[in-house]
């Protein structure tokens, strides 16, 4: 069994305060992966920017693309702050005894025109045959038309997930799931199970996000269902449940009837 995790900025970061950790919650993500890799699963992990990534990458505003002084300056900055963001989720799963290690994205991918063009998966396959734990992360990739793009974790844990026929993928949010309205709104409620053809107002999202929020990862957890992944959404404290289909307070994602 395979298990490709990505573990959301707004999972371990507070996206609100820039550069804030949150080191409890990535030792509970820590206790939890390494309760599924007891139960005899490989797993790679994919964490996004949080408040690493993302106000770095909107301050120079690398999602527009673009290739002047300043653009390259906000390329390494930003690459600078997802290695250290990278290197303090790696520390913590090398604390729980997880044998994790980093893998830089921006050099196995490639985009164009904002989509992903490549990203070798031969690099994680060797990895994860010498049963180590990859870690990867969204991150400002070379893009063959615009320059420079932002890859989102979301877009690499599909493609993963796709091309390594994993069992399973999970996203894992701070919010706990998907809410039939958003998280705090009055009336709102976890949404339990959610197909394609479901409806629900995904709002805005909070603070500075430069790869589209939960409207993008819904378009990618969608797209891993129908490669014959189970896919959830949910809080780091049930990532076990998640990963071997248990029932428990996350969202399910059903793949489309076609
Ligand atoms: C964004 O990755 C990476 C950068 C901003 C460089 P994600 O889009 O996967 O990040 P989160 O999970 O929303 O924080």
């Amino acid at each position: 069994m395979l298990l490709v995790v990505k573990l959301g900025g707004s999972a371990v970061t507070d996206k609100a305060r820039p550069f804030l950790f949150k080191e409890q919650r990535a030792e509970l993500f820590a206790r939890e992966l390494a309760r599924v890799l007891e139960a005899g699963s490989k797993a790679v992990v994919v964490h996004g920017g949080g408040s690493f990534g993302h106000p770095v990458a909107s301050k120079y505003r690398l999602h527009e693309g673009g290739l002047t002084r300043e653009k390259l300056l906000g390329f390494a900055e930003t690459r600078y702050w997802m290695n250290e963001l990278n290197q303090r989720i790696v520390s913590v799963l090398l604390r729980h005894g997880i044998p994790a290690v980093a893998v830089q994205t921006s050099a196995i991918a490639l985009m164009e025109g904002g989509s992903l063009r490549e990203l070798s998966t031969a690099p994680v396959e060797r990895l994860l045959g010498m049963g180590l734990v990859p870690v990867l992360y969204g991150d400002v990739v070379p893009d063959l038309s615009r320059g420079v793009a932002i890859l989102s974790g979301d877009m690499i844990a599909v493609h993963l997930a796709c091309a390594l026929r994993a069992s399973a993928l999970v996203f894992l949010v701070g919010s706990g799931g998907v809410y039939s309205k958003p998280p705090g709104t009055p009336g709102a409620y976890l949404v339990r199970e959610l197909g394609e053809e479901d409806m629900v107002d995904v709002g805005e999202s909070r603070g500075v996000d430069v790869t589209g929020g939960l409207r993008q990862k819904l378009e990618c957890a969608f797209k891993a269902a129908r490669c014959g992944a189970r896919v959830a959404i949910g809080g780091v404290e049930h990532l076990w449940e998640m990963a071997l289909g248990v029932d428990a307070p996350y969202t399910r994602i059903r793949a489309s009837r076609e």
